[in-house]
């Protein structure tokens, strides 16, 4: 009988106990909720906030309720108004897209090279023709485009960079945490995200306006002293009473849980790239499978891994697929005509004003295939699912 992986791919990483016992001691005490008038600034979701921004070297972070929200408010609070245009990767989730119509902003659509990062070239020509001031960038799938180029072309062009790190926290281009290179970095604490809150997201930034402007819209109740990585009272003077409270908080049990993870991200970005090595390393030599390229400037935290198949039509794909996840391997297909769990590309958003994927974008993703590499996958199983995707491919092509 042919061997199959018996491993959930889609297993979140585990709440370490100390994660626990700070949730249950949450709980015990009721204190939910990050403010309360007796209350310092020691809530656990003002030292993770403190915690994080040390960690990434920014002078501000604001926690919030999603990575979504955290994009939506760092698109507000750089100046994107109602109708502004905003270039954003054709290949990324939907919470990136659905952040850029929350602003009631115009999405411009930009080309991923083979390699899964964004195309500059394609950017510099996007960029000319809209007029687009702002630029959401999605580190997608963790990959990440020379941050050195991609910034002096901004700069040249005059665009805010806001960076999404859902897929990067911890990692680094030569060096620089990705986050810290745009006006603001956003990340996710989302279960199957670096760090699993459950649901979360940090927005991190040096410009104390924009800090001040998204801890009021976060919904402080004028609390805002409660937060210690915070800006002065100065700049809160400035856009207290103009800014409305979006009530986007993030919980005390959410930041209970995620604070020790943090403390463990160096630890588990060693273990992900591992498998990720080993997986790249069974799969890059078989035939008619393409691993994008990984310079040597990006320091990488590789929780799932993504590889084109060639020389394969259709039908055969499709039951290539179906052939792997019968042996316990799931694989994400972003080509496929419908969006499925947690897929979807750019010509499926039909809220858009010009719904379409561009043409490169969607030759890169009509035979991409993506697995997710669970924290606890062992070395053994990272080589049986390297072996159940070989035999399959070979079955596929020779049926
Ligand atoms: C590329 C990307 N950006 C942003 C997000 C948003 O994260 P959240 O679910 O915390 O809103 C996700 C979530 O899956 C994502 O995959």
């Amino acid at each position: 009988m042919a061997t199959c992986l018996q491993r959930d791919l889609s297993a979140p990483p585990p709440i370490p106990q100390e994660g626990i016992d700070a949730a249950l001691a949450v709980l015990r005490s009721g204190w939910l909720h990050r403010y309360g008038e007796t209350l310092g600034d020691a809530s656990e979701v003002s030292m993770l906030e403190a915690e994080f921004a040390a960690s990434l070297g920014a002078r501000y972070a604001v926690a919030v309720n999603s990575c979504g929200s955290a994009m939506y408010l760092a698109l507000l609070c750089s100046g994107v108004q109602r109708g502004d245009r905003v270039l954003m990767n054709a290949f990324t989730l939907a919470p990136v897209p659905g952040a850029v119509a929350h602003a009631g902003a115009e999405h411009v659509l930009v080309e991923v090279t083979s390699d899964l990062v964004i195309d500059l070239a394609d950017l510099e020509r996007k960029a000319e023709a809209s007029g687009a001031r702002f630029l959401l960038l999605s580190h997608m799938r963790g990959h990440i485009a020379d941050m050195h180029r991609l910034m002096a072309l901004c700069e040249r062009l005059g665009i805010t960079v806001i960076e999404d790190c859902a897929h990067t926290m911890g990692a680094n281009w030569a060096g620089q945490p990705t986050g810290t290179f745009g006006r603001v970095g956003c990340f996710s604490l989302q279960s199957y995200k670096h760090v699993n809150g459950g649901e979360g997201g940090l927005l991190a930034t040096d410009d104390e306006d924009i800090a001040a402007r998204a801890i009021l819209h976060s919904g402080s109740y004028m609390l805002y002293g409660q937060h210690r990585a915070r800006p002065p009272e100065a700049v809160f003077d400035r856009w207290r009473d103009v800014t409305p409270n979006f009530s986007l908080r993030m919980s005390n049990l959410v930041a209970a849980a995620a604070r020790p993870q943090l403390a463990m991200l160096a630890e588990r970005a060693r273990i992900w790239n591992d498998r990720y090595g080993r997986l790249a390393a069974a799969l890059a030599p078989l035939p008619g499978i393409r691993l994008p390229h990984r310079p040597q400037e990006e320091g990488f935290v590789q929780s799932s891994i993504q590889f084109a198949v060639s020389g394969i039509g259709d039908a055969r794909f499709a039951n290539f697929l179906e052939r792997c996840r019968g042996r316990g391997v799931y694989l994400k297909w972003f080509g496929a005509a419908q969006a499925t769990g947690y897929t979807s590309v750019s010509g499926q958003w039909r809220y858009l004003a010009d719904p379409h994927t561009p043409p490169n974008t969607a030759a890169v993703l009509e035979r991409l295939c993506d697995m997710r590499i669970p924290l606890t996958l062992t070395d053994e199983e990272c080589a049986t699912a390297a072996t159940i995707i070989a035999e399959e491919l070979a079955t596929a092509r020779s049926t």
